[in-house]
């Protein structure tokens, strides 16, 4: 089976959005990056590379990214995470950092590695773990949306649909007491 994973929902769009992870053990936190684009029926690519064990792969995957119509890219990686920031000096694109909580320091060590960028190569770097990887799927979705009128309003109903559950939430608890 091949490394690299290309899913479309069937639209037979080429991928917007490159997913990278630093290891398949990734993959569980990192599937709340893909699950939210799916949604959004954003055609993503994903694949693994490591900054550290594989690094030739990993420069170019991202330095190749742009041609293949990649727009944002999200990296994910666990303990001394350097995969976001190698992402960001192979290529121009915007980089999504997600710090995995895969180490005893519970990911506090990637998010330091992945948020500690030096100036001129920034990493936009979310949350640890699962909040983090959906946060990113979402603001992969924000990126593409200025320049997309159709996810732009998907975007909307969104934060819509989140408000209302918020109502419902608070009825249910105001009407219990
Ligand atoms: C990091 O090391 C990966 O991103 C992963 O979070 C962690 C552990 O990798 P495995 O040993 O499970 O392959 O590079």
């Amino acid at each position: 089976m091949s490394a690299e994973t290309k899913k479309d929902g069937g639209s037979g769009q080429l991928p917007q959005v490159g997913i990278v992870m630093g290891s398949d053990s990734d993959l569980e936190v990192m599937k709340a990056a893909s699950d939210v684009l799916q949604e959004f029926g954003v055609a993503i690519e994903m694949t693994v590379a490591s900054a550290h064990r594989s690094p030739q792969r990993a420069a170019t995957w991202a330095a190749t990214a742009r041609e293949r119509g990649i727009k944002v890219i999200i990296a994910g990686a666990g303990h001394a995470a350097h995969l976001a920031g190698a992402m960001a000096a192979h290529t121009s694109l915007p980089i999504i950092g997600v710090p995995i909580d895969s180490s005893c320091l519970q990911g506090m060590d990637a998010l330091l590695a992945t948020v500690q960028m030096p100036p001129g190569i920034p990493v936009a770097t979310m949350a640890i773990g699962k909040p983090g990887a959906r946060n990113a799927g979402i603001l992969a979705v924000q990126i593409l949306a200025l320049a997309d009128d159709g996810l732009a309003a998907k975007l909307e109903a969104f934060k819509q649909n989140m408000a209302a559950k918020v109502e419902q939430k608070a009825k249910k608890l105001e009407n219990s007491i």
